[in-house]
């Protein structure tokens, strides 16, 4: 494992880098080193909601048709709990996880073992990944690009590991307006209206606020300086479009279900906007999907 992960994992800040008021800028690690622990000592999976468990579907056929098809290798990089992974090595990829929290990967291997699937477990830092230059065949990473304000190095190590032709592929969420900034919205006023009902106004005030200012580090980087560094990597062919026009929403069970359903009745309309590719499709999508092909030699 890099040694600067080693040095970042717990409550300590990292060397010299400075926190602003919601993070660490490299990574956010102690808030999501935390957040691993915890599910991990629950001893339940970490299993997505009936609208997270849609929306990972829709981004498995997306990958499906954008990456090349198995057998082929695939590092994840910044896993967590790698539900996502889990449905590719499920289809037949080769699978290596790479997180910097040692409570991620427990809880991915955990995941990975309870459904029979095998992957490889690696602890490790994406400043500086212990693989040798041109190893996989595809590289992934899901929410995990905007933690970084140096996130052209993150970029750089990433595609160093690819192999000369393989795949990097990205789900970017960055901090800008979007379709879940909507969401946002309606989810902080159910949490006001639940609480205030419950005589507890101040709680409904602080559980809506946090919504507005998470613990980790979100870069707002526009979608050109992404394509930019990409590029400058040594990756051709580079595609970032924006998807997923429809909000996470805090919602009863019983009217999750109904809008689970419509989403799925809309799946085609959907597919048509992630497809796009247009001004209006990258401003409102929810986050942004990236991904191009390592050069045979980085181009100068
Ligand atoms: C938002 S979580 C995403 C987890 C998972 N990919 C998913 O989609 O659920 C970001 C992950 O990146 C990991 N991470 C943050 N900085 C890292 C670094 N420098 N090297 C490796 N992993 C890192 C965190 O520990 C966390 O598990």
């Amino acid at each position: 494992m890099g040694s600067d992960a080693g040095e970042r994992t717990g409550q300590e800040q990292p060397k010299g880098l400075g926190y602003t008021v919601h993070g660490d800028q490299r990574g956010s690690l102690p808030v999501f080193e935390r957040q691993w622990q915890e599910m991990l000592s629950a001893e339940a999976e970490p299993e997505f909601g009936p609208q997270e468990r849609l929306f990972a579907e829709r981004k498995i056929e997306a990958l499906n048709a954008i990456l090349p098809p198995a057998p082929a290798t695939m590092l994840e990089c910044g896993c967590g709990s790698a539900e996502v992974s889990a449905a590719m090595a499920a289809q037949g990829y080769d699978c290596t996880l790479l997180d910097a929290s040692p409570a991620a990967i427990h809880v991915a291997r955990r995941r990975f073992e309870r459904r029979g699937l095998r992957a490889t477990y690696t602890l490790g830092n994406v400043y500086s990944l212990p693989f040798p230059d041109n190893t996989f065949d595809v590289l992934t990473s899901f929410g995990l690009l905007e933690h970084f304000v140096d996130v052209e190095k993150v970029i750089a190590e990433m595609t160093r590991v690819i192999r000369p032709g393989g795949m990097f592929f990205a789900d970017i969420v960055p901090e800008r307006f979007s379709v879940q900034t909507v969401g946002t919205v309606f989810n902080a006023g159910v949490r006001l209206a639940y609480y205030g009902l419950q005589g507890d106004p101040r709680r409904g005030a602080y559980e809506a606020g946090r919504l507005f200012k998470p613990d980790f580090y979100e870069n707002d980087y526009p979608l050109t300086r992404y394509r930019q560094y990409m590029h400058d990597a040594g990756l051709r062919g580079v595609v970032i479009r924006g998807n997923r026009p429809v909000p996470v929403l805090t919602l009863p069970g019983i009217v999750e279900r109904p809008y689970v359903a419509a989403l799925k009745r809309g799946a085609n309309l959907w597919r048509r906007f992630d497809e796009a590719g247009s001004p209006l499709t990258n401003w409102w999508g929810a986050g942004w999907w990236a991904w191009g092909v390592k050069l045979p030699t980085k181009a100068v």
